[in-house]
């Protein structure tokens, strides 16, 4: 089954908005199988955004993931990568659908909620970075 990751930025725990945006995967019918609250130190955080290394926005991105603590997590389902993508809507918020997460609740392309994975390959290399095997569960869900 495919699989995403996804992280819910520091702005997302300082607000107040894990409940809710995780209650969106959740009622949209993923499967949660892995989830953890973490601080981000400076190499995940040059790992994770390398892609972007040498852009204008890289280091005070690399910055911001480190400022507090994010809530990483794998989630499962048919499509998943880019059904959250969509829910997510786009990456500057100015120009999100209202109806998705960053339409609905953010405002500064910097402090955007939630990232998750561009791509099948991107989840699995962003997973790895973030958990271990054994920390990626197995269960049957009802529904
Ligand atoms: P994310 O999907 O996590 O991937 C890279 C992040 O860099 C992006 O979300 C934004 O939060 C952040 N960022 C800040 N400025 C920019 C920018 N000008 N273009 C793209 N991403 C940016």
């Amino acid at each position: 089954m495919e699989r995403t990751f996804l992280m819910l930025k520091p702005d997302a725990i300082q607000r107040g908005l894990v409940g809710e945006v995780i209650g969106r995967f959740e009622k949209k019918g993923f499967k949660l199988v892995g989830l953890k609250l973490i601080q981000v130190d400076r190499a995940l955080a040059e790992e994770h955004y390398k892609e972007h290394k040498g852009k204008g926005f890289f280091e005070p991105t690399v910055q911001y993931i480190m400022s507090s603590p994010v809530v990483a997590m794998v989630w499962e389902g048919k499509n998943v990568v880019a059904i959250a993508r969509e829910m997510m809507g786009a990456t500057n918020p100015a120009n999100a659908n209202p109806g998705s997460i960053r339409g609905a609740y953010a405002m500064d392309i910097s402090r955007n909620v939630i990232h998750g994975s561009d791509s099948v390959e991107s989840a699995e290399r962003e997973i790895s970075l973030y958990f271990k095997p054994a920390e990626i569960l197995h269960y049957a869900k009802a529904g």
